[in-house]
C-alpha cells in the first residue's frame, strides 16, 4: 500500500503541465470554461496543504480566475487552469462566492463568469436591432449627365440640379470629369491651380476623399491636366472602372454623386457611365442637338453589355428652350415623339442669369435664389425624387 502512495499523488502533480489529452476533449465547453467543474490542482493531489492556505489567506475569492493570476493557487500551472475565455475577460469583475461555498475557491457559480459575456450578448443584439431599424448602409444615387454634343448645358445642369439636391437637405457630391474644367470655376476655383485633382485619382489611384473641396456642394475638381488622363489611362488594366473603383470610399457619405463630362464619348465619359447608375441627357431644343442621341444611346447599350448593366437613361432634359419659337417646340415634339416617357415633363428656359452665375463662381440657385431660372432646376429635383431617387 505504502508504494500506491508516490504513484497517487505524482499523477496529478500540479508542478508539471498536464498534457492536452481526451479528458479536456471530452468536456463539453461550458464545463471547461466552469472552474467548479475543474477542481484545482490542490484539490485533487494537495488537499491538506490546500486547506492550510485557504486559512492563510481567507480573504482570496477568486484563486482560479486568470484576471486575478496574482490570488493563491501559485502552484496550478497554465494548463490546469480555466482555459482563458470570452466568459472571462480580463477586465471582467471578480466572480461572487457563494456563502455556502466558502469551503473551495474552486465553488464558483458559472453564472458569474458568464455574466460578463451574456452582457456582451445583450448588447451586440440591441446594435444589431438599432441597424436593422436603419436598414442597411445606403449608397449614393450616382448620376451622370453625358451628352457628346457641346454647349447644351451639361455643367449647368450638373451643379444647379446638385445645388437644387442640396438645398432639400441631400448630401450632394459632384465630379467634374471634364478637362475644361468648368464645373470646377462655376464653384469659383481655378482648374490652373489646384494640386490635386481627377487626374491623380484616375491616373495615380489617389483616394477621391483628398481632392474634394467644399463649396455649395462637395466637388472633386478637375484640372487642366485632365485632358492628359485618358492617354495615361489607356495603358492600364480595369481602366474604365478607375472612378467607379474611386466612387467607392465616398459612396456611403452621400445621397447623390453628380458627374460633368465631357463632350465626347471617350474613356472619360464611359469611366462616369460605367460608375453610373443613372444618365440624364441635356438636349438644346434644337434639330441637330437631337441628332446625336442615337449615338449616345448606342454607346450606353455598349455600357450596358459589358460594364455595367444596372445603368440606365434617368431621363432627356431639354434646355435652353425660347418658347417663343416654333423650332423650339417643335424640337421638344420631335423628342417626345422618339423618346416618350423618357423626356422629363420638366423645361429649362433659356435665361441670360444661366451664363451670369458662373461669373459670380456660384450656382444660379445661390447667385438668384429666387428667380424663374432657380426654380426650373427645383422643379426637375422634385421630378428625378419623385421618379424614387434617394
Ligand atoms: N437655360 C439656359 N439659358 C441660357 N444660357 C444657358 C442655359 N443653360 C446653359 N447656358 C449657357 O450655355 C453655355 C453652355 O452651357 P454649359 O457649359 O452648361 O454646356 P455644356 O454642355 O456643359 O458644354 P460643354 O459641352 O462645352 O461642356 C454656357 O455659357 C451656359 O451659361
Ligand atoms: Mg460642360
Amino acid at each position: 500500500m505504502e508504494e500506491m502512495v508516490p504513484e497517487r499523488v505524482a499523477a496529478p502533480d500540479a508542478s508539471e503541465p498536464l498534457p492536452a489529452g481526451p479528458v479536456a476533449d471530452d468536456v463539453s465547453p461550458a464545463l471547461r470554461e466552469s472552474p467548479s467543474s475543474a477542481p484545482p490542482a490542490g484539490d485533487r493531489s494537495e488537499a491538506s496543504g490546500a486547506e492550510e492556505r485557504r486559512e492563510s489567506a481567507p480573504q482570496v475569492q477568486a484563486p482560479q480566475v486568470d484576471v486575478a493570476p496574482h490570488v493563491a493557487a501559485p502552484e496550478v500551472t497554465r494548463d490546469e487552469r480555466p482555459a482563458p475565455s470570452s466568459s472571462a475577460p480580463a477586465h471582467a469583475p471578480a466572480p461572487v462566492v457563494d456563502e455556502e461555498d466558502e469551503g473551495g475557491p474552486a465553488r464558483m457559480r458559472a453564472i458569474d463568469l458568464l455574466a460578463p459575456s451574456r452582457t456582451e450578448m445583450i448588447r451586440q443584439r440591441h446594435a444589431d436591432e438599432e441597424a436593422a431599424e436603419l436598414g442597411p448602409v445606403k449608397h449614393a444615387d450616382v448620376i451622370a449627365f453625358a451628352n457628346q454634343k457641346g454647349g447644351v448645358a451639361k455643367t449647368t445642369t450638373t451643379l444647379n440640379l446638385a445645388v437644387a439636391f442640396a438645398e432639400s437637405g441631400y448630401r450632394v457630391l459632384c465630379v467634374d470629369l471634364d478637362p475644361q474644367g468648368n464645373l470646377t470655376m462655376s464653384q469659383g476655383i481655378d482648374p490652373d491651380k489646384v494640386e490635386k485633382s481627377l487626374y491623380d485619382v484616375l491616373v495615380h489611384d489617389m483616394p477621391l476623399s483628398e481632392i474634394i473641396v467644399k463649396r455649395e456642394i462637395d466637388i472633386a475638381v478637375a484640372s487642366i491636366d485632365l485632358a492628359g488622363a485618358e492617354i495615361a489611362m489607356s495603358t492600364k488594366i480595369g481602366r474604365e472602372r478607375s472612378l467607379e473603383k474611386a466612387l467607392r470610399e465616398v459612396s456611403a457619405d452621400y445621397d447623390f454623386v453628380c458627374i460633368d463630362t465631357p463632350p465626347s464619348l471617350g474613356l472619360l465619359t464611359i469611366n462616369a457611365l460605367t460608375a453610373a447608375n443613372k444618365v440624364i441627357v441635356p438636349v438644346q431644343c434644337e434639330y441637330l442637338s437631337m441628332r446625336g442621341l442615337v449615338q449616345l444611346q448606342n454607346t450606353l447599350r455598349m455600357i450596358q453589355e459589358n460594364l455595367n448593366p444596372d445603368v440606365r437613361i434617368e431621363g432627356i432634359l431639354p434646355t435652353m428652350l425660347d418658347t417663343r419659337t416654333v423650332h423650339a417646340k417643335e424640337a421638344v415634339e420631335i423628342l417626345e415623339e422618339n423618346f416618350g416617357d423618357l423626356v422629363f415633363r420638366s423645361r429649362i428656359r433659356k435665361a441670360i442669369k444661366f451664363a451670369e452665375a458662373p461669373v459670380k463662381g456660384s450656382s444660379v440657385l445661390k447667385y438668384d435664389s429666387g428667380s424663374s431660372a432657380a426654380n426650373y432646376y427645383r422643379e426637375l429635383a422634385k421630378e428625378v425624387l419623385a421618379n424614387g431617387s434617394a
